[in-house]
């Protein structure tokens, strides 16, 4: 069991100081390198991340990959609203997970839903399941509150959200395309309070970008 919590917050303050510059320096045009993430595990099984304030991600916050039985619990995460792809939790290819009790402000997806990508996600074909969110506070004015994709060529399935607060483009947002194969299906949410609110509901079936020239164009993600 890997616990994140309190302790780490001295430790991950001075991570960040060095981090948010990099999202200064991306936005000028001036990096060479992808922007990291804040909070990577990969391979985990038994993981709880509780009580942290994560501040100027410079890249997605939380993404936990290829991973299983997971706790997000009052996590309170805040990126500015201008900056890019700050998702708050962005789940991939994880099996039994529960976020709950958590407070995120964005430009991006407050809680992204991925399981991985065109050919390579397919041939993988490692899902993402058993996610319940509760409790959740959302802040994110030009994308979604939990986005399903739009790398979900491993598959979606048994998502359960209820009880959440939101201001936000909109509410569940389902990101796909040809090339994506796989599927997204068995979503539930319950007891949503929107506020300023476009699409409750948004899908995109055009979602056009590739990693590369390989995919397949007869990989039709069934939704
Ligand atoms: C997180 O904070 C809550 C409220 O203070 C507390 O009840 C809980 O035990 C804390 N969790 C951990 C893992 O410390």
């Amino acid at each position: 069991m890997v616990v994140l919590e309190r302790s780490f917050i001295s430790i991950i303050a001075d991570l960040l100081f060095c981090l948010m510059k990099s999202f200064f320096v991306y936005s000028a045009g001036q990096l060479k390198y992808t922007r990291p993430y804040l909070i990577e595990l990969v391979y985990l099984d038994g993981i709880q991340i509780s009580n942290l304030t994560l501040i100027d991600s410079p890249s997605w916050n939380v993404h936990p990959i290829y991973s299983s039985n997971i706790i997000i619990q009052g996590i309170t995460i805040h990126a500015p609203v201008r900056s890019r792809n700050t998702d708050g939790i962005n789940l991939d290819s994880c099996t039994n997970t529960r976020i709950e009790d958590s407070y995120i402000v964005s430009r991006d997806d407050c809680v992204a839903v991925k399981s991985s990508w065109d050919e390579y996600g397919i041939a993988y074909g490692m899902q993402t399941q058993q996610l319940v969110i509760r409790r959740l506070t959302c802040i994110s004015p030009t994308t979604a509150v939990i986005a399903l994709g739009s790398e979900m060529s491993g598959g979606i399935q048994d998502v359960r959200a209820e009880d959440v607060a939101i201001n936000s483009k909109s509410g569940v947002r389902i990101k796909t395309g040809v090339g994506r194969g796989g599927f997204v299906k068995d979503i539930y949410v319950k007891g949503f309070t929107m506020h300023t609110m476009k699409w409750p509901f948004w899908m995109m079936g055009n979602y056009g970008s590739h990693l590369d020239d390989n995919w397949d164009p007869n990989a039709i993600p069934v939704i």
